[in-house]
């Protein structure tokens, strides 16, 4: 996943603060942010003003929590656990010193370098960066392009910490005042699964935890029982037991289809199981299409081919390309 910041980490900053602080208020906890840079640590500290706020405490992590050798011991009043990181995959760094908080199943959340839109105006800002279009803007763009009639809901096999999820969602809270589309999350939170040899992916890294997600939507300002979740790997939920995920999640029609789960099996299972749910017009969004040089028996490139050959009654248009390897297609249903 390649993200972007879109707004000034002060702003940034701020907003986050005060929404940690009020979400405290109502349940008197207290989070901790852990920083992994110094730049950081002066940045939460005098932007956000934080000795106004006595429900945060901030800890700075030494080379020897980000080397693993330390692990933080567990503070019941603490309700989250917030990674001040450069970029995201300090997570993987940083997992060890927090084992403690995870295995208490505490959200433990990356919250700066990456800055998940935190509402709706601060990734609404951005859409378009040196004329090539932004991550929250395809987003953005995507709901635009559904507002018409392409009805359905928001269907995501892999959401890690809800970075394209909380951009999905404010971009269809700000298109329409009466949102009554469905956010439905299929992940195994465990990380990724199903990486082959070749594939420039390993299983188990972007391992998070549904708590961690919903702790996250929570930030962004996203009502709980405004995303649903499939938890599981895909072999399990969108394959041997796929009649039960079709029931729990009920009828649905796709209007955008996200597919950000990295490597080619996954992806194909996730193809599969949305058949059903397509129709003329739905948009398929691939997060790593062009990764291998665009090589098109890898990842989810060859995912789409496979699954294109598979079923006929299928054809794909290119429509946008919004980083360096996603892509987005218009599903057309032929004899719809
Ligand atoms: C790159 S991350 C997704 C990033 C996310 N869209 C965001 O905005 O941050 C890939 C996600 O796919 C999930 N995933 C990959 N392979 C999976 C599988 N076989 N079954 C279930 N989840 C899987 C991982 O757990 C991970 O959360």
């Amino acid at each position: 996943m390649h993200g972007e910041p879109l707004v000034k980490p002060q702003t940034y900053i701020q907003s986050l603060i005060s929404r940690v602080a009020s979400l405290n208020k109502e349940s008197s906890t207290k989070t901790l942010i852990v920083s992994c840079a110094p730049v950081l640590k002066d940045m939460i500290q005098t932007v956000a003003q934080l000795e106004l706020h006595e429900s945060i405490d901030l800890l700075e992590a030494t080379d020897a929590d980000m080397s693993g050798e330390n692990i933080l011991n567990v503070d019941s009043s603490i309700n989250a656990v917030l990674i001040a990181a450069t970029n995201p995959h300090t997570m993987n760094k940083i997992g060890k010193l927090c084992r403690g908080y995870q295995a208490a199943d505490v959200p433990v959340v990356v919250i700066a370098g990456w800055p998940p839109p935190m509402t709706g105006q601060m990734f609404g800002a951005e859409t378009t960066r040196s004329g090539n279009i932004t991550v929250p803007g395809m987003f953005e763009l995507a709901a635009l392009y559904s507002r018409g009639g392409n009805k359905g809901d928001f269907l995501e096999f892999g959401s890690f910490q809800g970075y394209t999820m909380q951009c999905a969602y404010h971009a269809f809270e700000r298109i329409s005042k009466n949102n009554t589309r469905r956010f439905i999350s299929f992940d195994s939170f465990t990380g990724v699964i199903g990486t082959k040899k070749d594939e420039s992916f390993y299983d188990g890294s972007y391992a998070t935890s549904e708590t961690s997600f919903r702790f996250s939507n929570a930030l962004a300002g996203i009502p709980d029982d405004r995303v649903t979740t499939v938890v599981g790997p895909f072999s399990v939920t969108l394959e041997d037991d796929i009649e039960k995920t079709r029931e729990k999640i009920g009828p649905t029609e796709a209007a955008i289809v996200h597919i950000d789960c990295d490597v080619e099996a996954p992806a194909k299972l996730a193809l599969d199981f949305v058949t059903p749910y397509l129709k003329q017009g739905s948009l398929l969004m691939f997060d790593e299409y062009d990764l291998h040089q665009a090589d098109n028996t890898k990842g989810e490139r060859s995912a789409l081919r496979r699954w294109l050959k598979e079923n006929p009654e299928f054809e794909v248009e290119p429509y946008r390309s919004y980083h360096s390897t996603a892509r987005s297609f218009i599903v057309h249903k032929n004899n719809a």
